[in-house]
């Protein structure tokens, strides 16, 4: 197959996947979400972003990263000079967990059974993307990727493998970085830009 058909082929495999998850309901989180939020992008990209699941503006959207989270993303993408639309960014978890608190829905981590029970939407993404490295993007991401408990402040910033050999490197979720003590915010922009680097160094 030309490399061209074989990414319409991708692209429209992609499309059957979404749905199928859209129906997923393997764990209690499909229920309660609004719809699920699978990846965007290139297939066979440099890279393949991981996060951790979606937010509240993801979940009703219908895309990943689009959000406070996703902006801090982006921000930081064009500092590298990288566009989103050259990589493949996705979530392990495809549906939103959240706890309601009056009118608002708040983010809360998803249980390790949950992203257990997601773990095979993502293969099946990774498998029709066939990306060459992945960012694992907060701990969630890291665990999934590289199939163990991670901790990514002393795991950051440095290439490994998966259990199959491919490329993993580690970083924290942007959301950490939002949440952090504003006045560490711009050493911690700093360190977070130089793990990204090393993911996605800039083009010659
Ligand atoms: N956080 C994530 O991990 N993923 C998103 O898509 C949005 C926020």
């Amino acid at each position: 197959m030309s490399t061209r058909l074989s990414i319409a082929h991708a692209q429209k495999a992609l499309a059957d996947l979404k749905h199928a998850t859209d129906r997923c309901r393997e764990c209690p989180l499909g229920a309660r979400a609004t719809q699920a939020v699978c990846g965007e992008g290139r297939p066979r990209p440099a890279v393949m972003v991981v996060g951790e699941q979606p937010g509240d503006k993801e979940d009703r959207d219908g895309h990943p990263f689009v959000g406070p989270a996703g902006k801090l993303f982006d921000r930081a993408l064009e500092e590298l000079g990288w566009r989103r639309e050259q990589l493949y960014v996705t979530n392990a978890v495809k549906h939103f967990k959240f706890e309601l608190r009056g009118k608002r829905r708040l983010h809360k981590t998803p249980a390790q059974r949950e992203a257990a029970a997601c773990h095979h939407w993502l293969e099946d993404e990774i498998d029709l993307v066939r990306p060459h490295s992945f960012l694992a993007l907060g701990a969630t991401a890291a665990r999934a990727l590289l199939g163990r408990p991670v901790a990514v402040t002393r795991e950051r910033g440095r290439w490994q493998e998966d259990p199959t050999g491919r490329p993993v490197l580690v970083t924290l979720h942007p959301s950490a970085l939002l949440r952090g003590d504003p006045a560490q915010r711009e050493d911690a922009w700093k360190a977070w830009l130089e793990d990204l680097r090393i993911a996605l160094p800039r083009k010659a």
